[in-house]
Parts: C-alpha cells; structure tokens; sequence
C-alpha cells in the first residue's frame, strides 16, 4: 500500500456490535494512513466493544453514537455525515444490522445514515453514497438462511459485500464468519474506488528474478525485488482484471485477488508462462528473466580449490519474444532496464520484439527500490511519467495498456 491511496476520500466507518469491532480501531488508523478523513458512527453494541474514545484518537475526528446527540449539525447528523462522503462503510457488519440494513429500519444513528444517504458526489455528481458491509459473526449465523437471504438481498439492493473469510472464530469454532484482517479491507476500500479499466480482462504478468542453479546451493541470479510487477498485478486487479502473477523468488505478499504461480529458473517461469497464455488478454513481462544458464547444474556442490573456474553458459529462451510471436499474441507488454541510452534500447527492444509497448527504466532510478520513473513507449512515440512511488506507476501503466489494447492494433 502506498501512503496516499486514499488521499482526498472522506469514509463514514459503521461500527456495529461484534468483537471484531476491536480491528475497526485499526482499520481506523490504516484509513487515516491512507490519507483518508474518516468519520466513526458506532451502534450501542459497537460502543460495549470498543468506547468511542479509542475511535476518536485513531480518526482525530468527534465520534458518533447517539441519533440525539446534542451536537448534530443542525439536528441532521443522518443527513450531514454522508453529505460529500465517498463511502460508508460498515465493518463490523453483524448479523443483526444487515437484518435492519435489509429492512430499511432507521432507529439508531448508523442505520438511518445507512437508508438516508444522499444521492451527491465531491466532484457534484449525482450519485449514490456506496455501501459497502463487512460481515462478522458466528459460523452458524452466517450459515442460517435468514443471514443467506439479507446477504443475498443487500447485493440485489446494490450493497458491495466484503467478505467475510472463513477461519478461526473468537468464539473458538472454525469456520466461515470472520471479518477481513484491518489490511484487506483497506485494499478491497482502494479497489473499489479504481476504474475497472480491465473488467473481465484476463492479465499474465511475470515478476522478479530468476534462479540459475549453478549446483545445488549456489544460483546465478539478479536484484530485481519483484515489486514493480506485483505493484503491477495489483494494479490489474483493482482494475477488474482476472491476474495470474508467474513470479520468480522473492519475499513479497501476493497482492489481493491475483493467483501466483511460484518458480525459480528461466526454464520454469518459461513452461509456466506457455502453459497459461492461451486465452489471456494482456502479457506484461516484468521479470528480470537471467538471460543465461549454466550449460549443466552441477548434481554436487562444487569443491573450492586454487585453480580459476570456468562455466559455460547458454542462452534461456526469450519468453516475451516467444509469447509476442504466437499466432493469437494476448497484447504484449515488455519491460527495459538499462543503465544508459534509455530511449535507443527501449524503442529497439519494442521493435526487434514487435511489441506494442514497452516501459523504460534506468537502473539506477528504480531496481530494487520502491520509487522509480519509466518512460513508456508506444507506436505513437515516447511518453515519461514522472516519479512515483511503484504503485502509482502501475496504475498509469495498467491506465496506458488499457487504453492500447482496446484501440485496433499497431506495432
Ligand atoms: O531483451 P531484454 O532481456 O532486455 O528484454 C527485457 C524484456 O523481455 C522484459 O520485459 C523481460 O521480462 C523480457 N524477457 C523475457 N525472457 C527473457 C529475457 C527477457 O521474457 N529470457
């Protein structure tokens, strides 16, 4: 998550009463990191959890409980606290207040924000203030058909669901029920406030270094850190796009909604990639592919002596050339880090490729780091972003793609 994701968004975070509300003091605190304003409304259950205190030193704003409180602007908190809110968000949802979201009930502050909120934007759009519910309860009530039948009903009533997960219970069961982690429920925020530039789009992205195993503990390998294509595969999917990341060894989460595939050496992130590009919509190769092996892993380790080593290499197969050549090609994205000559190398690699974009990077601005600048090249030319951090970049890489791979095609 980059600081900022949220910068400029106003959230009403809904407490109702669960013990999961003791995460929405930390889901508070992600929010305000995030750049977010958030404005706390919690039921009276919530507030037996978690005392409006906490909910106010995490958010820096007055909290909300009470439908007669004496500070309501002008008697309409119900009213004024969604005015201009991007979202409200309820988290934890329990059973019982999706019962009274399902309803329409309004006989406490949170439920009547819920049914009253207005129908304006911050741009003065008119819009609806989204809703969105995190679930949290019991295995067996969120299993009975009547939790099944509000949950069904809120999606119907245009209601976002997010989750709930299975897994342990504080009432020590195990099973579906869980509210997100505080962290899943800031990216699902962030994700939903993304254009879905890539909705029901199909993106393989390959990411990080590989491995060439030189014997069985020593590697030839590089210092790619993997985040620029995991920035990438999160960027993706937030667009809306169904991801698979092919991702060489490195120690990053894999984002949210996107399916990894681990390997290790060119050969493998090759046979992975070949064996799932049929059917995708965008290649983007992000990987630091080792352009040599090691003609023959040694089967033992290597015994150290006084004489010079020598080991033959040869050549890995060039997966984004491979993939770009294919009779059905998905749209195909190459990545250029160099160290010099930035423009002449990158558009090369484009055309000797036959690619229809690239994005150029010099080493020293950006491998291994969590800022960098690219310079995006296309058929129409060359296009610098400025520096950013890498999750930013990726959105306005995944944004460029986008756009290309839904105009007719020129390479
Ligand atoms: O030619 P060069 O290796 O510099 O090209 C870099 C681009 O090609 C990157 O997008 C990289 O992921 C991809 N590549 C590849 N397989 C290789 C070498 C590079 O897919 N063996």
């Amino acid at each position: 998550m980059a600081a900022g994701e949220l910068s400029g968004r106003r959230i009403v975070l809904g407490v109702s009463g669960g013990i999961a509300a003791y995460k929405s003091a930390e889901l508070t605190r992600l929010l305000v990191k995030a750049g977010a304003a958030v404005d706390v409304v919690l039921t009276e259950a919530g507030a037996r959890f978690v005392t409006p205190v906490t909910f106010q030193a995490l958010s820096g704003n007055y909290v909300w409980t009470d439908i007669w409180d004496a500070r309501r602007p002008a008697n309409m908190a119900h009213i004024d606290l969604t005015r201009g809110a991007d979202a409200v968000l309820v988290a934890p949802a329990s059973a019982d207040f999706m019962a009274r979201l399902v309803q329409g009930m309004a006989d406490d502050l949170l439920s009547t924000l819920c049914l009253a909120r207005p129908r304006a934007g911050m741009d003065g759009a008119v819009r609806d203030c989204p809703l969105l519910v995190a679930p949290a309860m019991n295995r067996q009530m969120w299993e009975n058909p009547a939790t099944q039948r509000n949950v069904a009903q809120l999606v119907e009533d245009g209601v976002s669901m997010l989750g709930p997960a299975a897994g342990d219970q504080a009432c020590g069961e195990i099973g579906m029920g869980r509210m997100l982690e505080p962290e899943e429920l800031l990216e699902e925020l962030v994700a939903f406030f993304e254009p879905k530039l890539l909705a029901g789009r199909r993106v393989l992205i390959t990411a990080g270094p590989t491995q060439e195993a030189l014997d069985p503990v020593r590697v030839i390998t590089n210092l790619s850190s993997g985040r620029m294509g995991y920035a990438l595969a999160r960027a993706a999917a937030q667009a809306g796009a169904d991801v698979t990341l092919v991702s060489g060894p490195v120690d990053l989460a894999v984002p949210r909604a996107v399916t990894r595939v681990a390997v290790r050496s060119a050969l493998d992130m090759h046979a992975a990639v070949m064996q799932r590009v049929r059917g995708q919509d965008l290649f983007i190769a992000v990987a630091a592919v080792a352009d040599y092996r090691p003609a023959a892993a040694n089967p033992h380790k290597i015994k150290k002596s006084g004489a010079p080593l020598s080991v033959e290499l040869t050549p890995n197969p060039d997966i984004l050339a491979e993939v770009a050549a294919l009779p059905d090609a998905p749209f195909c994205v190459g990545f250029a880090a160099e160290s010099r000559n930035l423009d002449e190398y990158a558009e090369g690699k484009r055309r000797a490729k036959k690619l229809p974009m690239v994005v150029g990077n010099l080493v020293q601005d950006g491998l291994g780091g969590s800022d960098n600048s690219v310079v995006i090249y296309d058929a129409e030319g060359r296009h610098a972003l400025a520096r950013a951090p890498k999750e930013q970049l990726a959105r306005d890489i995944i944004a460029h793609a986008a756009r290309l791979a839904a105009a007719p095609r020129s390479a």
